[in-house]
This record gives structure tokens, C-alpha cells and sequence, in this order.
């Protein structure tokens, strides 16, 4: 098997997209690609996928924004997902490199024309035709026309064989970079090809009833009312059959419902707060779990988050729920400088990680980090745990909890805790959850629950469709 690495092109900030919206209407696929290459060109360079397409909305008409989100934002996620596929193509298919660009519209095509015409959205005749108007419709990129046209026929030409010629290279057959694939398949030996799959699926759209609100099976009844299918998968979890912008569901606007990944809503679960007690959510923004905390018991709450405008988000999030918390801006690792002193009850520590379990939802983290951004967050997550230990009050609970299948970041650094805090007793917690609800144990190179501390495992049914998390329970002696 040859292995490359996907292209980085030089391509224009995000904050520099232009649009020729004098040539495009606005609902054309020809301008949904010219976006979503925009977006694409901006993640190449560093960009994460939610504020490229955000500065792309921004620098267009509202109008043209509001008909064409939905449409920019499949298309951008998609080519993300097959991106070790689509530039493998290019590589092949084209003789030189071309401008930015027009690279990142051939992406974004190919990410269309290797869904088999039977099922995909477009015919393969409006996908070349739009890409090669949206080429057109650039001055700069005007020359490229025939180029585009021609790369993307030689491609449908022989669709089969060139799809079947990228199985034998490892980015373009896994749509991951190197480095990920062998650390998956290092850590989960025995499930690491199910893991990378899952992770090139986009998840379920799943929501958190508002335990003040409603109940789950209430607001099936609501779902079912207004025709909208979907089934319960936890004591606060409705999955939709299918996904829906959020000013379709049902009583979102209004606190009723909160977007969460099932595996998510372990958190506040699994924190076990009562009336009265004092929490410390330490690495708070946007605010899910905040959220959940609050609509499960009156707490005192302190919210916190180092970045200032995510934390704006979690004021948001609890304005539409209804709920307070004392927003807090400040570092997890420097508690002297926000700290009152009081003991808390409960700290959940949701710390910076690599986000290796939620890549079906961020398909861009894959190719942002790098191998060398892991030791960093090793390193990042023991000064935060180290900084939060002495603020749990005798009896309390730390919960630690990250959005990794990598084991360094997950039970690796629970055993590092429990190993250099001699007042922690571990309890029982979820442990490692695969996505899609894989089963962890398959893997030998982490055995859960040794027996050696009163953790064990408890994790959800295998059945229900999850992101990737890791949980583990401390409590102070
Ligand atoms: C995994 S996210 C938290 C998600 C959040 N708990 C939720 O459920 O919506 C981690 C958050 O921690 C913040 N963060 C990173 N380093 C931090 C630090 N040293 N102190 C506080 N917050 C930090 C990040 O900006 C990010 O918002």
C-alpha cells in the first residue's frame, strides 16, 4: 500500500473570500461549490470548518446566504470527510498543480461524483456543469475552464477503476491522515477500521429533553404530532430519524430541547448533583453540559472557560433554556485568579482534547492537528486536573471527561491521576465509549477495570449511536 499525504494548498484566508454573485445565483449548485471551496481552501490553511463557513456567510448578501447555507455547508463537510480521496484524484488526474482554487472546486465536485449517480444528489452532467460555470464565473480562474471540465470527464470515464486504484493508498482509501489511522488502529486493534468508518458517517441528530420542561416520552408525543420520527435512547436522549435545522424542532426555541450527542449526556448524568450543592463546570463553553447540570438540580454553578467569546455562548445557550450560572472567564490551570475559596461539591473537568470521538460532526479536526499536538494536550490536561484537585471539597467528586478515543488523553491519564493523587479514589464511571457505540473491550492494548481500584466500566448499550468519549470518576478521600 503507498501512502500520501492530502495537499496543502496555499489558498486565500477565509476572511478574503470574494463572490461573483453577479454570475451565480445564489441557489445554483455552481455557487454552493464556489463556497464550499472557499471554506475547504481556508481549512487547508488552519482554518476549523465552522468559522471557515462562517466568514464565507458573512461576506455574502444575507439573501444569498439565507437560500444557500444548507447547501454550502453539505458540501463543505462532505469534501472534508472524502478529502484523502479527492486529493489523491487531483494528484492523479491533474499533470500540475493548479491555483487554489480551482483545486479546491475540483474537491468539491469529486466529493459529489464518487457517490454512485443512483444515490447521490445530483446527476454527474449537472455536477460537471456547475463546476466548470463556477470556475467560469471567476475572472482569475476563467482560464481553468476546459481544465476542470476535462479533469472531472476523465474521472466519470473510468470511475470504478480510479476509485478501486485509491483503495491501495492509505489516506485515500481511509480519508484520514497517516498518522491518525496507525494511532486508532494502535489503540483499537481489533475495531480501529469500524472507528475510522463511523467517523466518515455523519452522526444523528440527537437532542436532550430539558428535564424541567418535559419528559422523553412526552416529547416523542410532540415529535410524533407534528410528524417529525424519532426514538428514545437514554433517560434524556430523542434521536431523530432524520436530521432537521434547529427552527424545525419542536420547542427548541424555547428551552424544551438542546442539540447533545447521547454520549454527552453521560456527563451531567454521571456528575450527580444534588440541590444545594456547589459545582464547578472548569472548561464550560458552548454550555451542553452546563445546560444539563442546571436542568437537573438547583445548583450553585460556576461556569468556566478561558476563551472569552466561547463563553458569550454559554450565556446564550442558558438565556434559552431559562437557567443561570455564574459565567466566568479564566484559566482551569490558574485557579488563585478566579477561585473564592469555597470548596465545590462537584467539578467537572471537560477538558481540551483532541476531539478524536466527534470527527462524524467535525470532519476538519482530522486534518488540523497534528501527531505532535497530542503530548501537548497530555500535558495541557495534568495542569488542568492537577490545578482543580485541591478545589473538590473531602467527599466530593471530580468527573473527567474528554471527546478522545486516543488512550493517552483518556485512560492513560485517569491511571496517571489516580497514581499521583494518593487522596483520589476512583469510582465507577462509563469509561471509554466508541463511537457509533462500538464496543470499547475491543481492544487489548487498554483493559478497563483491572480490579486494581473500585472503577469499573458501565457503559451504555452497544446499540445506541454515540460520539466517542472517555469518562472517568474521582473522588476525594
Ligand atoms: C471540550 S470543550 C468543552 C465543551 C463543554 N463542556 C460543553 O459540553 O459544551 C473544552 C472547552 O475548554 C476551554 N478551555 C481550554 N483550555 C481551558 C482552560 N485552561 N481553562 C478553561 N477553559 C479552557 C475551550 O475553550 C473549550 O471551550
Amino acid at each position: 500500500m503507498t501512502r500520501s499525504a492530502p495537499t496543502r494548498r496555499k489558498a486565500p484566508k477565509a476572511g478574503a473570500a470574494q463572490f461573483s454573485t453577479l454570475h451565480l445565483a445564489p441557489d445554483s449548485l455552481g455557487f454552493a461549490l464556489d463556497c464550499a471551496a472557499l471554506a475547504v481552501g481556508a481549512v487547508r490553511t488552519g482554518t476549523a470548518l465552522p468559522a471557515a463557513l462562517a466568514a464565507v456567510q458573512a461576506s455574502m448578501p444575507a439573501a444569498a446566504a439565507a437560500s444557500a447555507r444548507g447547501a454550502i455547508q453539505d458540501l463543505a463537510y462532505r469534501t472534508l470527510r472524502r478529502l484523502g480521496t479527492v486529493d489523491w484524484l487531483v494528484g492523479q488526474l491533474v499533470n500540475k498543480a493548479p491555483p487554489a482554487h480551482v483545486g479546491n472546486v475540483l474537491s468539491c465536485a469529486l466529493a459529489l461524483l464518487i457517490d454512485d449517480e443512483r444515490h447521490a444528489a445530483y446527476t454527474s452532467f449537472t455536477v460537471v456543469d456547475q463546476a466548470v460555470t463556477a470556475i467560469g464565473a471567476r475572472r482569475e480562474c476563467v482560464f481553468a475552464k476546459g481544465l476542470v471540465n476535462a479533469v472531472l470527464r476523465n474521472f466519470l470515464r473510468e470511475r470504478e477503476a480510479w476509485l478501486e486504484k485509491a483503495q491501495a493508498d492509505a489516506v485515500a482509501a481511509s480519508n484520514y491522515p497517516l498518522w491518525w489511522a496507525e494511532a486508532v488502529r494502535r489503540a483499537w486493534p481489533d475495531a480501529w477500521q469500524r472507528v475510522l468508518a463511523a467517523g466518515n458517517a455523519p452522526g444523528p441528530l440527537t437532542l436532550r429533553v430539558n428535564a424541567r420542561r418535559s419528559t422523553v416520552a412526552e416529547y416523542l408525543q410532540t415529535l410524533d404530532s407534528n410528524g417529525i420520527a424519532a426514538d428514545a435512547i437514554g433517560p434524556y436522549a430523542v434521536r431523530l430519524a432524520t436530521p432537521l435545522p434547529v427552527d424545525r424542532i419542536p420547542g427548541f426555541s424555547q428551552g424544551v430541547v438542546s442539540v447533545q450527542d447521547a454520549g454527552a449526556q453521560l456527563a451531567a448524568e454521571r456528575l450527580d448533583v444534588r440541590d444545594g450543592m456547589r459545582v464547578l463546570d472548569a472548561c464550560a463553553a458552548p454550555g451542553g453540559k452546563t445546560g444539563h447540570i442546571l436542568e437537573l438540580a438547583d445548583v450553585d454553578l460556576v461556569a468556566l472557560e478561558s476563551d472569552p467569546a466561547r463563553a458569550a455562548r454559554i450565556e446564550e445557550n442558558l438565556t434559552r433554556l431559562g437557567l443561570r450560572a455564574n459565567v466566568t472567564v479564566g484559566d482551569a490551570g490558574t485557579p488563585a485568579a478566579w477561585h473564592d475559596g469555597q470548596p465545590f461539591d462537584r467539578i467537572l473537568a471537560d477538558v481540551p482534547c483532541s476531539a478524536s470521538g466527534i470527527v462524524r460532526r467535525h470532519p476538519d479536526v482530522r486534518w488540523l492537528r497534528r501527531a505532535t499536538d497530542i503530548p501537548a494536550l497530555v500535558t495541557e490536561q495534568r495542569r488542568i486536573l492537577d490545578a482543580l484537585w485541591p478545589l473538590v471539597a473531602p467527599g466530593g467528586e471530580l468527573l473527567y471527561v474528554t471527546c478522545s478515543i486516543f488512550p493517552e488523553e483518556c485512560e492513560e491519564q485517569a491511571r496517571w491521576f489516580e497514581s499521583t493523587h494518593e487522596d483520589a479514589v476512583r469510582l465507577d464511571a462509563p469509561g471509554q465509549l466508541l463511537p457509533a457505540g462500538l464496543p470499547a473491550a475491543a481492544s487489548p492494548s487498554v483493559s478497563l477495570s483491572t480490579g486494581t481500584h473500585a472503577a469499573k466500566s458501565e457503559r451504555p448499550g452497544a446499540d445506541i449511536d454515540h460520539d466517542g468519549f472517555y469518562y472517568a470518576r474521582f473522588q476525594k478521600r
